[in-house]
């Protein structure tokens, strides 16, 4: 592969020389015969290798190779050194050379010592790729969060990425739901085309059809042209069809009829259009007790949730709410220009001790409010709204009815464990993982505690 090198030093011959060989060799060539003219290139340009003669006029090439491995650490520097001088030559590895050639110059050695270090800089360039894909490989880009609750969800988003497979997306308003399924496109192989985004409760049922479906030319009054549709529009990419819950009965039956034969038929058209489009929908309802109730359509909802993502509420993530504060302050210093840096302790763990049943989008409007109002560099429990400062002081983790009750020890890690456990939905190895014990050890507990129970029904 061709690599692109510069070479300096003051003597034309050995410029020449070195040229001719390393363009024979197929790379492309770069020379200058300065110390400064080689920065100001070095400045302009990247290189996969730096090659320099120690002594350039009166100047010192190894301004060269310090100036590199500090500015473009990754790219190689080969010195040239007189013969004889090892010392220098040691001195240039010192500081921060990767090789040296002596003079005059063995053109075969060059050869070899050139192919060595490009390839150390592939190899470089490629440990670098590495690294960044497995820090990326923790969240997608734009999600933050560091529970164990979303290092699941992540994988389940990277697990389905390469399925054509429609998704589910269910979870409270606020959770991020529609920033999961941005996330599912792009990690899917339909990133490259569209994600196009409906919102089905925003729209009359007439016009959600031909917003959905498209028209034909003459469909309605106003339909003075012909029009796609979002099915179509979202053809090689991602159709995200939030709040379905909320879609009428007879777009339901519409709905079913477009998923089950990949096919759409216009408003006021005879004809059926297929579509290659991928559906996510989403909702906040709990579209099950709406199936067992007649609300939503048994048969598309199997179709929809064929794979489900839960987005779990945002006090089942423990400090990510810290994490995520930290995210919206340094979003809205960077918009407003205000310098609020961070969050005082005492009002962090308000921040963690509240509920947040408006999840993320409350939080959200709680920094954005406390960066208002804040008058230092952070934001103090002032600058917090009442129902979560004073949420700390009837919320004691482990009340029960009265928060001034005083409790035995082994109470209060029932009911923390209780709470926490409803916090996950009753997932137990969730709770295990958050409470730091083994799992047998909770189920230990936990039968206990059903004995205690069954001896005071008893009683
Ligand atoms: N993990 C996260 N990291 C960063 N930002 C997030 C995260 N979760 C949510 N947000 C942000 O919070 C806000 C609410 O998210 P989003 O609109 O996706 O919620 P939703 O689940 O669709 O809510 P609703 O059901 O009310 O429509 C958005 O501004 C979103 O960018
Ligand atoms: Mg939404």
């Amino acid at each position: 592969m061709k690599s692109s090198i510069l070479v300096v030093d003051d003597d034309p011959s050995i410029l020449d020389l070195v040229e001719a060989r390393l363009k024979k060799r197929e790379h492309a060539v770069t020379t200058e015969s300065t110390v400064d003219a080689a920065l100001e290139c070095l400045r302009r340009q990247d290189f996969d290798l730096v090659i320099t003669d120690l002594q350039i006029g009166t100047d010192s090439g190894l301004a060269i190779s310090e100036w590199v491995s500090t500015n473009r650490p990754g790219t190689p520097v080969i010195v040239i050194t007189a013969f004889g001088s090892m010392e220098t030559a040691v001195g240039a590895i010192r500081a921060g050379a990767d090789d040296f050639v002596t003079k005059p110059v063995d053109l075969e050695l060059l050869d070899h010592i050139v192919e060595r270090a490009i390839q150390r800089r592939r190899l470089t360039a490629e440990v670098e790729r590495l690294r960044a894909t497995v820090a990326r490989a923790g969240m997608p880009a734009g999600i933050i969060g560091k529970s164990s609750a979303m290092k699941k969800l992540a994988d389940l988003i990277d697990r389905i990425g390469d399925s054509d497979a429609s998704v589910l997306i269910t979870g409270q308003s606020g959770t991020g739901k529609e920033l999961v399924a941005r996330a599912l496109h792009d990690r899917s192989t339909r990133k490259d085309g569209a994600f196009v985004p409906v919102n089905c409760a925003a729209l009359p049922e007439n016009l959600l059809e031909s917003e959905l479906f498209g028209h034909v030319k003459g469909a309605f009054t106003d339909a003075r042209t012909a029009k796609d549709g979002l099915f179509r529009r979202a053809g090689g990419g991602t159709l995200f069809l939030d709040e379905i819950a909320e879609t009428a009965p007879e777009m339901q039956v519409k709905l079913l009829r477009a998923l089950q034969e990949r096919k759409v038929r216009p408003v006021g058209g005879t004809e059926e259009i297929a579509f290659d489009t991928r559906i996510v929908a989403a909702t906040n309802r709990d579209i099950e007790s709406d199936v067992e109730e007649g609300r939503f359509r048994e048969d598309l909802y199997y179709r929809i949730n064929v794979v489900r993502l839960r987005v779990p509420p945002l006090r089942a993530r423990g400090n990510d709410v810290l994490l995520l504060a930290q995210h919206f302050i340094d979003r809205i210093a960077a918009r407003s220009g205000k310098n609020v840096r961070g969050i005082a302790a005492p009002a962090a763990q308000m921040l963690v001790n509240y509920d947040w049943p408006g999840n993320v989008r409350e939080l959200e409007n709680t920094i954005e409010r406390g960066m208002a109002l804040a008058r230092f560099e952070e934001i103090t429990a002032d600058d917090l709204p009442e129902k979560i400062r004073d949420h700390q002081s009837t919320h004691v983790v482990v009340a029960g009815a009265n928060p001034d009750e005083l409790l035995p020890l082994e109470e209060v890690e029932q009911r923390y464990i209780m709470r926490v456990l409803a916090a996950v939905d009753g997932n137990k190895t969730e709770a295990a993982r958050i409470l730091d014990v083994d799992r047998r050890t909770l189920y230990r507990k936990l039968e206990r505690y059903e004995r205690y129970e069954r001896q005071e029904s008893n009683d």
